[in-house]
């Protein structure tokens, strides 16, 4: 054997050695099989006003008692998705003789374009009257953050809406639709739907955008809830899931925070009674599909006004 050859081999067996030992030395986390959502529970209640309101809607929400308000979450730089909804689903403000109030929810810009940007959306804000915003910093892992100001915000600010949606800004909504929804159901209290996602699993492979860690979420199911793509509440819920949140740590999905709170609340889910309502991926456009679905998800902004005319147009089904 050649000195390079031996030499190689050692380097080798060196490596595995560190890797092994390494391995050897991370945290063992056993994932905890029965469920108990009161293991999120923490009787000291957290204090969520530490963030300020750094924008606010125009027209003030509780003077108008609306039926729905769809709040929807957006970032500083997202102008484009907030113009196209402005012109697609969020521009007509009443469905069936009851009010939609559409808002966006932003955080703090962080990019050092900031100026040019902060002063872009002031302007929005100024030109539109739509935008909530706090002070915390924007952030993927911040989307939690967002969803306790929307309740916050609801609770505070808009506590006569009778029911509230929040969804993704590259959503197509049928807001007609979700109205007649509700109004066929008339379940003023109570009321949680959406996307259900029942008995999804956490995801422990470590490169997965969704990969979420053991001392994060030791349980190996997560709690019955809706996608966050669009989920819709009875406006009662809201104040109550908003207390809830103040004894429930933040934690990094958004959409499952809520359905912790809600599971905590003894709120069950309500499945839609056909799956042609919520998508939660991408399908392809049919108008016929198009005009009977509530929401679907993963649209670019140009396909959003794209298919918001067809579906406009077309009456054939
Ligand atoms: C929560 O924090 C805010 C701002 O830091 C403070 O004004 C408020 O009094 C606090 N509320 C409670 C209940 O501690
Ligand atoms: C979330 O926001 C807080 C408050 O602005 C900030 O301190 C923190 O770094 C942010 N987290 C992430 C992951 O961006
Ligand atoms: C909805 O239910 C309430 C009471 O449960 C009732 O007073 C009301 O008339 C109902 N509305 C419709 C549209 O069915
Ligand atoms: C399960 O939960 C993860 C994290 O919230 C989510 O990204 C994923 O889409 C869910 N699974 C399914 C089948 O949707």
């Amino acid at each position: 054997m050649s000195v390079k050859c031996l030499r190689w081999s050692l380097w080798l067996l060196c490596f595995l050695t560190v890797a092994m030992l390494w391995y050897l030395n991370l945290p063992s986390y056993t994932v905890i099989e029965n469920l108990n959502w009161m293991y999120f529970y923490e009787y000291k209640p957290m204090n969520h006003s530490e963030f300020t309101f750094t924008l606010r809607e125009r027209e003030t929400c509780s003077e108008r008692s609306p039926f729905l308000v769809i709040l929807v979450t957006s970032r500083s730089a997202d102008v484009e998705a907030r113009q196209a909804i402005r012109i697609t689903w969020g521009a007509k403000k009443s469905w069936w003789g009851q009010e939609v109030l559409t808002y966006f929810l932003l955080g703090q810009q962080t990019e050092p374009e900031e100026n040019l940007l902060a002063l872009s959306v002031q302007d929005e804000s100024i030109l539109y009257g739509d935008i909530i915003r706090q002070d915390f910093i924007d952030s993927y892992n911040n989307l939690t953050l967002k969803t306790i100001m929307a309740f916050r915000w609801v609770t505070e600010f808009c506590p006569t809406a009778q029911y509230v949606m929040k969804a993704d800004s590259d959503v197509f909504i049928n807001p007609g639709n979700l109205v007649k929804y509700l109004l066929t159901h008339n379940q003023s209290e109570n009321f949680y739907t959406g996307y259900p996602l029942i008995e999804n699993f956490s995801n422990r492979e470590f490169f997965k955008k969704t990969y979420i860690s053991y001392q994060e979420y030791p349980f190996r199911m997560f709690p019955p809830y809706c996608s966050g793509l669009g989920y819709v509440l009875s406006g009662d819920l809201v104040s109550r899931v908003y207390g809830m949140m103040a004894h429930v740590r933040p934690f990094r999905f958004e959409d499952v925070y809520v359905g912790i709170a809600l599971s905590i609340l003894k709120v069950d889910v309500h499945l839609p009674e056909s799956d042609d309502l919520f998508f939660l991926y991408r399908i392809k456009f049919n108008v016929c599909k198009f005009q009977r679905l509530i929401a679907a998800h993963d649209y670019s902004p140009k396909e959003l006004i794209q298919y918001w005319q067809l579906v406009q147009k077309e009456s054939s089904c």
